[in-house]
Formats: C-alpha cells, sequence, structure tokens
C-alpha cells in the first residue's frame, strides 16, 4: 500500500519543531473523567461503534481511553498545565461546553428540571407550558422566575419551538453546573462520539489555535489537528501502530482522529475485524452503500433458495423462526429414549412448555409444546431431564437417575487422564450415529405467523413438531448428505479438526465433536454454505465474509436457548465453548432478518493509510507511536476460540484476507505469565522500539493486579530499550461471564519512550534517593495541579489512586533510565527464570515508590506525625474513611489501597466489598473476634479506640475506657497525642448505617478525645 503523504501546510508551521517536546500525555491526563467515560461506553453494550461488526471478539478497548491516549501523545504542553488540562478536556468534549452539548442531544435533563437548577429572570423566553395560550396575561404563573418547581406550579414545561439549539445551551450549561461531580453530569449526556463531531467541537477550535498559535496550528477539524501535530512532531501526518489489534479499537480509533494506521495481530480473525472496522465501519459514504447492496443481493438470493426448496415453510406458508433441538439418550436403567434438558420451559413471557408423553409400546417420549399453561406446570418443567450432573426423570411414578458421567462412560486412562466412551465424530459425520450415545432431536419450532411476515413486528407461535417438520428435517440432511464431501473440499463448510486446549477440549470431551463443523447441524450447515457460496460470489465478499462471520456465531449448536426473550444466545456471549443439552437455532428468515448493516456509527477513513497485516509482532512497520494491548494475563484464550472462525474462512478466504495466515498460529501466540512470556513480550516489544524513531512514543495497557504484574512488564520494556515516562489509572468495569459478580477491573496506561543510547549503570543505592526525590516531585506538583483546579471546579482532577500510580511511574522512570542495575544487564534481568516469592529490583522500586506517595498522602484531617507512625491496616481504614466521606465506593480503589499498604487482609475491615457498593465496616459492626489480638487491626491503636468506642456506645464510663487503655498499651503516654488525633479523624469522618448512629459514634469519639486530652490536667 502507498505511504502517507503528508499535505503541503499553508500555516507557518515549521516541520518537527517540537520534536524534542515532551508529550501533554507525561504531565496531565483526565484519568477519572477517562474512567467514567470508558465504563459508560462499555455499558452501551451493542450500542459500542464495533461491536456490529462482531460481538463475538473479546476484550475490545473503549475507543474513548485510545483517543485520550493518542491525543495526549500528540499535544504538547505549554508550560501552564491548568490550561494544558482545560484544552485537553475540550477536545475530549469533558469541558462545561461540551457536557452541555451533549446534554442536550441526549434530552434526559428536561426542562422542568432546567428550570428548578438555574437563575433565570425570564423563563418565559425560552419555555413554555401546556395551555399557555389560554393562560390570562395576569396568571401568576408568567411572573415566575428560574428556579421554579414546576410540577408544584401545576404547569408542564416545554421548549419553545423558536428557541434553537444554540440559544438552549447556556440553560444546560448552568443546570448541568448545579450538579456536583463529573459523574452526575456525564450521566445526563450522549458520548462525544455520538454527537456530530462538527457541531460538538465548533467551538474548541479557535480555542486551541489561539493557544498553539505560536506553533502555527491552524486547524477546524481533528484530522487537521492530528495532521499539523505530527508534522511539528515527527515531519509528517503521524503514524499509529498496534501489533496486538484484536477487533481493532485502537487502529480505528486513531484512524478516526486523523492519523495513518498501521495494525496487525497474530491471529486472522482479529485482523479480519480490524480490517473490517477500517474498511466497513470506516468506509466511504459511497463504497457503504455498495456494501449494503451486496447484502441485500445475497439475502435476497438465500432466501429465494431456501424458500424453494420449501425446507422453513409449512403447507399453511408460515415461516419457521427458530428450531429448538435437544439431546436424547437411551436410560440404562429402563432402556428408554429420553430427550434431555435442564429445562422444559419454551418462553416464559408466554407460559410455553414442552411435556413428554410417554410412549410405553417405542420405549420413548412424545414431545407436547403446550402454549399458556399454568403456573404449576411452568414450575413443572423447569425441572427438566438434566440436574446436577444426572439424567433424572420419571417414568409410571418411579424416578430415574443416572449420572452423566456414567451415560458417557467416563473412566481414567493410562496416563490418568479422564476419558470416556463417546465415538469420536469424523470428517463425513454431521449428525449422529444410530449408536451413538447422545442423539439429537428436534422437539419445537417457533413459527412466524403467514400474515405477519415482511413486517417489522412478527406474530409467532411455538408449535409441536410435525410428520411433515420431520420430513423437512429430513431433506436437509438428505442435502447435507449428499454434498457435505464436496463442500468440505472447496472449502465451503470446514474440515479441520479442533485442537484440544483449555477452551477447546470442552466439545471434544462432553460431545465427541472432533472437527469444527461438528459444532453445527444439517439445518445450520446447510445455511452457512449457502451464505458462503453467495458472498463468494460477491464483488463485496470480503466485506459480506466479516458479517457472515457474524451469522456463524449465532448459527451453531452451542446457542443456548433464552426463555426469556424467546430467542437464542450467541455462541460467544461468554469466552468458551460450552455445550448445552438443549439449544436453539435461527431459521435463515431470522439470521437474515438480522444480517447486514445495523445502526453502526460510520465515519469516513477512506483518505488515510490503512494498513492491517497478520504478523507475529515482531515485524511491525515503522510508526511513530505504538499503542498496544499485550494478551498479558488476559482470560480470553483468542488463539484457541476463534478457531471456529478460521475453520470458515481458511480454505477460501476472499481477497485481501487471502494474503494472510488462516490458522491461530498457537505456538506462536504470546500468552500466560512465564518466562516464553516474558521472551515473546521482550521480542515484540525489541522490535517495536526498533521500529519507531528516537522522539516516539509507546503506550502499553495492561490490567493492574499487583506488584508482580509491574515488575513483569517494567522488566520487558527495559529490556526493550525502553524508558517508563508516565502511568495512569483507568477502572474500567467489566461484566464478563467468567468473572461474575460484577467486577472492577484496573487498567494501567504506561507510557514509555526509547532510553537514549550508551550505557548507563546503575546502584540500588544511589537510585533509592532519586527514587524518592522523583516521586516526592511528581506528587507535589499534581497535588498543586489538584488545588489550583479544586478552587476553581470544585473538582480535584486525580484522586489518590491517580497520585499513588504516578507514583510508581517516577520511580520507574528513574530506574529504567539505567542500563545495567548492580552489574547485571537489563536484559538478562528481564528474561531471568524468577523463583517463588522472589523479590526483583523493580518490586523494590515499585514498593519504595508506594511508600514514599503514601507518606505524602495523608488524610485531610490528620496530622502528618500522627500518619508517620501509622501501620499498613491503620492507614488503610483512616485513608478509605476519609475516601467514603467523599463518596468514593469502588472495590478497587480499596483493593489498590490494601496492596499499597501491604494490608494483608483488608477483607476483615470492609462491611461489604461489592464491586461499586464496596465499603469499610463501621464502628459498630466490628465483631469482638474481629478486633482480638491476633486479628491485623485488633492489635493496633486504631484496633483498641474502637473497642473502646463500642465500648462507650455501651454506656462504660469514660474513665473506665481509659484505664483499659493504660492496661492494653504499656506506652499509652508516650502515644496519647496519637490516639487523640485518630479520635479527631473519626469524630469528623465516622460514617454509619443511619444518621442516628453516624452522630453517637462521632460524639463518642468526641468525649474520648476530650476525655484524653485532658488527662494530665486531671493528674491522672
Ligand atoms: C488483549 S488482545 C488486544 C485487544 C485489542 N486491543 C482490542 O481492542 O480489541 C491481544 C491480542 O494479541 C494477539 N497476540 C497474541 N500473541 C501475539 C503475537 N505473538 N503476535 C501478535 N499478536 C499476538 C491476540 O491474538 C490478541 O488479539
Amino acid at each position: 500500500m502507498a505511504e502517507a503523504q503528508v499535505q503541503p501546510s499553508e500555516t507557518t508551521l515549521q516541520s518537527r519543531a517540537l520534536a524534542d517536546a515532551p508529550a501533554l500525555i507525561e504531565s496531565v491526563f483526565p484519568a477519572q473523567k477517562v474512567s467514567f467515560e470508558a465504563q459508560k461506553e462499555r455499558k452501551a453494550n451493542l450500542g459500542q461503534t464495533l461491536t456490529g461488526l462482531g460481538s463475538y471478539w473479546k476484550g475490545r478497548k473503549p475507543l474513548i481511553l485510545v483517543r485520550a491516549i493518542v491525543l495526549g501523545s500528540l499535544l504538547p504542553p505549554t508550560g501552564d498545565p491548568e490550561k494544558d488540562l482545560d484544552l485537553y478536556e475540550r477536545l475530549m468534549a469533558f469541558d462545561a461546553e461540551g457536557l452541555a452539548r451533549r446534554a442536550l442531544v441526549q434530552n434526559k435533563l428536561r426542562p422542568a428540571d432546567i428550570a428548578a437548577r438555574i437563575a433565570q429572570p425570564n423563563p418565559w423566553d425560552y419555555f413554555t407550558f401546556t395551555g399557555a395560550k389560554d393562560a390570562p396575561e395576569h396568571d401568576p404563573v408568567w411572573a415566575l422566575e428560574c428556579p421554579f418547581d414546576a410540577d408544584a406550579e401545576g404547569v408542564n414545561l416545554r421548549w419553545r419551538r423558536d428557541v434553537d439549539k444554540e440559544e438552549r445551551l447556556p440553560l444546560y450549561k448552568q443546570a448541568l453546573a448545579s450538579f456536583d461531580s463529573y459523574e452526575a453530569k456525564a450521566e445526563l449526556c450522549k458520548r462525544p462520539e455520538e454527537l456530530d463531531a462538527e457541531w460538538l467541537y465548533k467551538p474548541v477550535w479557535p480555542e486551541v489555535n489561539k493557544r498553539y498559535a505560536d506553533l502555527g496550528v491552524d486547524a477546524h477539524s481533528f484530522p487537521e489537528l492530528i495532521e499539523q501535530l505530527g508534522t511539528l512532531r515527527y515531519g509528517r501526518r503521524p503514524r499509529v501502530g498496534d501489533t496486538f489489534c484484536g477487533g481493532g479499537s485502537i487502529p480505528f480509533e486513531a484512524a478516526r482522529l486523523g492519523s495513518d494506521v498501521y495494525a496487525s495481530d497474530l491471529n486472522p480473525v482479529a485482523c479480519m475485524l480490524t480490517w473490517g472496522a477500517l474498511n466497513i465501519i470506516g468506509a466511504s459514504p459511497e463504497r457503504r452503500q455498495e456494501i449494503e447492496q451486496a447484502q441485500k443481493e445475497v439475502a435476497d438470493a438465500v432466501d429465494r433458495e431456501i424458500t424453494e426448496l420449501g425446507i422453513e415453510h409449512d403447507a399453511e406458508g408460515n415461516r419457521a423462526k427458530a428450531y429448538l433441538y435437544c439431546l436424547e439418550t437411551r436410560c440404562p436403567e429402563t432402556g428408554w429414549m429420553v430427550p434431555m434438558s435442564p429445562s422444559w420451559v419454551i418462553s416464559k413471557t408466554r407460559n410455553v412448555v414442552a411435556k413428554l408423553k410417554p410412549d410405553h409400546q417405542n420405549k420413548r417420549f412424545d414431545i407436547e409444546v403446550a402454549t399458556g399453561v399454568s403456573r404449576a406446570e411452568m414450575k413443572q418443567a423447569e425441572q427438566g431431564t438434566v440436574h446436577n450432573g444426572a439424567l433424572t426423570y420419571e417414568l409410571d411414578g418411579q424416578t430415574y437417575r443416572t449420572p452423566i458421567k456414567t451415560l458417557r462412560g467416563d473412566y481414567r486412562d493410562a496416563d490418568g487422564h479422564t476419558a470416556n466412551r463417546l465415538r469420536r465424530w469424523e470428517k463425513q459425520d454431521f449428525k449422529p450415529q444410530p449408536n451413538d450415545i447422545f442423539q439429537e432431536r428436534l422437539y419445537a419450532i417457533q413459527w412466524i405467523h403467514k400474515r405477519t411476515l415482511g413486517q417489522s413486528r412478527l406474530k409467532t407461535f411455538f408449535a409441536s413438531v410435525t410428520d411433515a417438520d420431520l420430513e423437512r428435517e429430513r431433506r436437509v440432511e438428505q442435502l447435507v448428505a449428499d454434498n457435505l464431501d464436496a463442500w468440505q473440499q472447496d472449502g465451503l463448510v470446514p474440515d479441520m479438526a479442533i485442537e484440544p486446549g483449555d477452551k477447546t477440549d470442552e466439545p471434544i470431551r462432553t460431545r465427541g465433536w472432533n472437527y469444527w463443523h461438528h459444532l453445527f447441524n444439517a439445518r445450520q450447515l446447510f445455511i452457512q454454505r449457502l451464505f458462503g457460496t453467495h458472498v463468494a460470489a460477491s464483488d463485496m465478499a470480503a466485506e459480506l465474509s466479516v458479517y457472515s462471520m457474524k451469522v456463524s456465531d449465532w448459527n451453531n449448536k452451542l446457542c443456548h436457548w433464552h426463555t426469556g426473550w424467546d430467542k437464542s444466545e450467541n455462541l460467544f456471549y461468554n469466552q468458551a465453548v460450552d455445550t448445552f443439552f438443549n439449544y436453539g437455532s435461527r431459521s435463515s428468515y431470522f439470521l437474515l432478518s438480522q444480517w447486514g448493516m445495523g445502526n453502526e456509527r460510520f465515519s469516513d477513513l477512506s483518505r488515510l493509510t490503512r494498513i492491517v497485516q497478520p504478523t507475529a509482532a515482531n515485524e511491525p512497520l515503522d510508526n511513530d507511536i505504538f499503542v498496544t494491548d499485550p494478551p498479558y494475563a488476559d482470560a480470553v484464550m483468542y488463539h484457541e476460540i476463534y478457531e471456529f472462525f478460521i475453520a470458515w474462512l481458511r480454505k477460501n478466504p476472499p481477497k485481501p484476507f487471502d494474503e494472510w495466515t488462516w490458522d491461530s498460529r498457537r505456538a506462536l501466540a504470546i500468552k500466560g505469565e512465564g518466562d516464553d512470556f516474558r521472551r515473546g513480550m521482550v521480542d515484540a516489544y525489541t522490535a517495536m522500539a526498533e521500529h519507531m524513531p528516537d522522539n516516539g512514543m509507546q503506550c502499553v495497557m495492561f490490567t493492574h493486579q499487583d506488584t508482580g504484574v509491574w515488575s513483569d512488564m517494567v522488566g520487558i520494556f527495559w529490556a526493550a530499550g525502553l524508558q517508563v515516562v508516565a502511568a495512569w489509572y483507568i477502572a474500567t468495569e467489566t461484566t464478563s461471564e467468567l468473572k461474575k459478580g460484577g467486577y472492577v477491573q484496573g487498567t494501567v496506561i504506561l507510557m514509555l519512550r526509547k532510553r537514549v543510547a550508551g550505557d548507563r549503570p546503575g546502584f540500588k543505592q544511589r537510585i533509592l534517593p532519586a527514587v524518592r526525590a522523583e516521586v516526592q516531585n511528581q506528587i507535589e506538583s499534581m497535588m498543586h495541579l489538584n488545588d489550583e483546579v479544586e478552587d476553581k471546579h470544585g473538582e480535584p482532577v486525580f484522586n489518590d489512586s491517580d497520585l499513588q500510580m504516578a507514583g510508581y511511574a517516577a520511580a520507574l522512570k528513574v530506574l529504567t533510565a539505567y542500563t545495567t542495575i548492580g552489574g547485571e544487564d537489563v536484559t538478562e534481568f528481564a528474561l531471568r527464570p524468577r523463583t517463588r516469592g522472589e523479590t526483583t529490583v523493580v518490586d523494590e522500586m515499585v514498593q519504595q515508590a508506594a511508600e514514599a506517595a503514601n507518606s505524602l498522602l495523608v488524610p485531610e484531617g490528620l496530622n502528618k506525625e500522627t500518619w508517620a507512625k501509622l501501620s499498613g491496616i491503620q492507614r488503610f481504614f483512616l485513608r478509605m474513611l476519609d475516601m467514603e466521606t467523599a463518596g468514593a465506593s469502588k472495590l478497587d480503589n480499596y483493593q489498590n489501597f490494601a496492596k499499597a499498604f501491604r494490608v494483608e487482609d483488608y477483607t476483615s475491615v470492609m462491611g461489604s466489598t461489592q464491586a461499586n457498593h464496596a465499603r469499610l465496616k463501621y464502628v459498630t459492626e466490628f465483631a469482638s473476634r474481629d478486633l482480638t489480638t491476633s486479628t491485623e487491626i485488633g492489635k493496633t491503636w486504631l484496633g483498641r479506640l474502637i473497642i473502646g468506642l463500642q465500648q462507650l456506645l455501651d454506656d462504660a464510663e469514660p474513665s473506665h475506657v481509659i484505664q483499659q487503655f493504660q492496661h492494653d498499651m504499656p506506652d499509652f503516654m508516650e502515644i496519647r497525642p496519637i490516639l487523640i488525633d485518630i479520635l479527631r479523624f473519626i469524630e469528623h469522618k465516622a460514617i454509619e448505617a443511619t444518621e442516628e448512629k453516624k452522630q453517637a459514634v462521632r460524639d463518642a469519639a468526641e468525649v474520648l478525645a476530650a476525655r484524653l486530652k485532658n488527662m494530665r490536667a486531671l493528674g491522672q
């Protein structure tokens, strides 16, 4: 593909004038706001821009986060962090004006809400109310001034029609200003990407041009700004690379901002999706129309063929929407064939169930579908015939129970592995053979009423399977039986074996399915092949293939039937390849209605250089900035599960996918956390460092876990010749099935630059003081910015987690500037196998940084001297209490601080560990067993004080409580000022379940502190 063309600039912009300037992201980053916006994007689920191409890809990074990183890597600081941050936030639409525009489009803030929140002497210049025309002139309503409560006044407010968007904006702005947190404001807003960019950012460009006037910047859109910033730094439109591109978020957003992008991934499915992001979501409007037309043609062709064959219609002309299948097996006790399903409920909304009717003559069950059944029947159907790992059913009043393991014939083989007697399916199989342990059976069909076909609201009903239905099934099976071999040879149907693995063992072990096409029944294979044939013949084969992979995800035997939705789910609604005893299969009619472009948010990226290539990460092209999200400690087994798609495309990939290796290359995938992982990563990052200019930047994202992760990652980048220049912490929530129970996940954004060439030997003793000084410097400058911004906007920029993270970064910045530590080369250090429990020099630095940072982060209201003397668990408790009074409640905050303060078991002082509603135990909530001297908190001063407070609340005499202190704490007189200080802190910060209790605890703390203070005066 052609190199990026640098457009001649009309301004006095000087190429590479900023070549040596730092990037803004090295000093400021709106981490809190990015976290919130990233979570908002995640929560949009299918409303996310790239999910339309395939929600099956797991772990896409939020686009808003990528945007903040790319912008921050290009914007220059101007020596005034406050103003720089202000502009950064405007460019992200996080500022008051941006929020007002976003709130206006969202339209969640009603006129009445606005009228109640703003000061406005002439509300009727903006609003009107129902019945305004009839209201007499002297009606008191006309005299109202904002703020007023429209409900209480009995008026129903609306915007006046002649008041346009621009005139409404100041009112939105004023109303939003009355909310006290960013979260509360942004909750009422659309996401920036949902708005028309030209309108949203219109007021920003004059500010940008003014601020960077002396650099010759003159931009009126992001592409213009990015091109000019790139020219200033790199002498060209910047090129952003991602060698672990996955679902394509990073290259897509970088391209949408206006940079040229280069993306690669080992996995061809990742390349396909990234290609799709850039070439489908990023297609020009004309191209998009062509794609849509091609989709329609394929859909029509598939539909025609299915209709001609008559395999989805019944005799009345109704059309199937879904088929429900289950397994069936012979009960070893009775010899009966028993249908298997954990539940026989079909629809919870319409009370539809399948009833098993014994057929004694044939020793099998007929299955009858009943609609509108009673509650009792629904309850009974919920029982199913598979529970607790056993086939369980009733026949003639007797219950039979056979474990699934027994049915399968599980046993231990000679190597001690569990094996079973299920027949291993062969390449030519597409349905069970008559003697197989598990048979498959169609047990219900959801039909669409003939008269609603083609309409947007379909009327459907569920019905039992008839002989005619079975005859149609046999016809489809015959079609597959006659053609499977040829289709496989032509690559229209997979013939690829399932390679065993962590996730891929499951279908082999539980069903004997050995080839990927065994995950499809005859009907599904037939539909998929039909799509495939027409897609391959289309001019838009690549674009359409991206969509037909989406269809495969919804059209296989691993699609769970959802009784609440009357629909089947997709296979990759989670990150596994799990089999089910019953499943739903969508008809081609239903699949076709959902295939194709949905509500995707398109952006024309056609004028940029976009290269997607499946290479291992060690052969990248030259890039100015690399932004990567490597597969570290990631639960997603990309290299295994997406073979499901590779199997479909590998023999006949359309152009340009045919230039790629259609194999997951499992052996090359970087995975796990061991020595191989580190070697693979060092190779990959060394290659990237070699392929960027000396003033290039790298951003690496990884999950924040513990210092072990830091140590590994930093060692890797260090060995790759990179130096840490900044780190930020982003909290992103995940609702991943694998991590049940709501879970807040932290992502570290590590910024790196090339280490200056030459040797720089370092020694621990000399590095440590430098680390402390750098940490202190960094944190103090951030706290200063915090104070200034808080004074003006009421909210600080950074919270304690940000400060701490910046502390780590400062320490690592010092450390990674060296090439050897105590004589050991950094590459050797990074690649040396670790011993269990080993504390490396990086661990030590991170810990030092944490300690240096923590000693600066004294909670408000506590003396520095007291803070310096407190142990980890006490610091943890008091710091978190301080954060709770400010409204914090995210579990990851508690986890991070527990680590930083080296708390052994922070959960012992937690009242709740819910992801978004975490809190400490209340003073009154500690049980006596929590406070014995064998617990972490029990043996501390704080622990004794909590006991004392509880005693006071139980009406003990203060003098008695103090006597107890004297008895329990031998150094009581010395530490008395500390105890008083802690009590004063509790007096102002304690939280309890009720206001009354809180006051009681605070009063008790006040009484006890006063008593302790007066002791000398009283001569005690
Ligand atoms: C965490 S994912 C990236 C997700 C991506 N940022 C997104 O937003 O969708 C990591 C990716 O690294 C890829 N990968 C693993 N080993 C690789 C290697 N040796 N070379 C290139 N890519 C590799 C995986 O295929 C996977 O797509």
